[in-house]
């Protein structure tokens, strides 16, 4: 295999806390075991526009606490066309860049596959997207820190939900995923999840209905992953004042404030082991695979597996969520 000289790193994709942890680490590590290292901004575009840095250490300081991407992202329509990858491939010649970090969710990892492929590439990819949906990695990116803020946001709007005996719609984000809203569900105490998992299988509105408002309250506190397989939290609203009018119903859809932040230590740890661990997958020959983990240790998944596969969610949690809101 050619001999990696300098590695080139982008994030693509939606934002995710934790992205900056993930570019310190792959920058300090690469320079670690002697590599040179270029930033490469706005995801995909900066490789069509050539808009490219040499990192060195300092470039990465004081940014692992900061929510966002120093690199910024973007979602790249050229880059889904043969033209647009040819040129990218072409900025990488011309700045010598030998291997890829992408750090990103399933599009970034997807368009990683398929120009990894194009032009037999070496790409390791990073999970980074809230949404917690790439398969053979437990946890991705950005994930606990979108559940913490999601958690402290439904806390505050538990106190007008009590206060005025209301039924709450909470949308939270995860595009076809409901990890979010379950695991959201459970950490705020909220009487149910309606997530796209189950969407064929049972009428999650009836059933929540049916089993009734907790008999010591009459506020009910209910997170909708938005998916057009659940609605989103307005359909339900919408379902609830034709099918169920005697319940006082409300929408908030949490939106990006779910995206933003500081990250968790607990994101930061991670972002810090995956970012080291894609430049020991280039040292160890590996190529095109997506860095994991896996009961608390570092899997390489490769990038068909990662994309293709639909992550199961843990059902245990839908009984533990129906069980703790008796
Ligand atoms: O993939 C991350 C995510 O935040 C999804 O949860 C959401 O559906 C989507 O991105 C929103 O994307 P955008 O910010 O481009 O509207």
């Amino acid at each position: 295999m050619a001999e990696i000289k300098c590695v080139g790193i982008l994030t693509s994709g939606g934002d995710a806390p934790g992205m900056n942890a993930a570019i310190r680490a792959v920058t300090r590590s690469a320079i670690y075991n002697g590599f040179e290292v270029k930033g490469i901004y706005r995801g995909y575009r900066g490789l069509i526009t050539g808009e490219i840095v040499q990192f060195r250490t300092n470039n990465v300081s004081n940014i692992i606490q900061q929510g966002g991407t120093i690199l910024k992202t973007a979602r790249s329509k050229e880059f889904m066309t043969p033209e647009g990858r040819v040129t990218a491939h072409e900025t990488l010649l011309k700045e010598k860049i030998d291997a890829l970090v992408v750090i990103g969710g399933d599009g970034s990892l997807t368009g990683a596959r398929i120009f990894a492929q194009e032009f037999n590439f070496p790409i390791v990819g990073i999970p980074g997207t809230i949404d917690n949906d790439l398969y053979g990695t437990d946890t991705t990116i950005g994930y606990d820190t979108a559940l913490n803020t999601i958690m402290e946001a439904v806390d505050k709007i538990r106190d007008t939900a009590t206060s005025h005996e209301r039924l709450f719609f909470i949308e939270v984000m995860g595009r076809d995923a409901g990890f979010l809203a379950l695991n959201g569900a459970i950490a705020s105490g909220a009487e149910a999840a309606i997530i796209p998992e189950i969407s064929t299988e049972v009428d999650q509105l009836e059933e929540l209905i049916k089993n009734g408002f907790r008999k010591s309250k009459n506020s009910s506190i209910v997170l909708v992953a938005e998916s057009e397989l659940t609605g989103g939290a307005m359909g339900m609203a919408e379902r609830v004042k034709k099918e169920y009018p005697e319940y006082d119903v409300r929408v908030t859809i949490l939106g990006h404030i779910q995206r933003g932040g500081s990250p968790t230590a607990a994101d930061r740890i991670l972002s810090s082991r995956m970012g080291a661990a894609a430049i020991d997958a280039l040292l160890d020959d590996q190529r095109n695979v997506m860095i994991g983990i896996q009961d608390d240790k570092i899997v390489y998944i490769p990038f068909s597996k990662a994309i293709k596969n639909q992550k199961p969610i843990n059902r245990d949690l839908l009984n533990t969520l129906k069980i703790l809101s008796i």
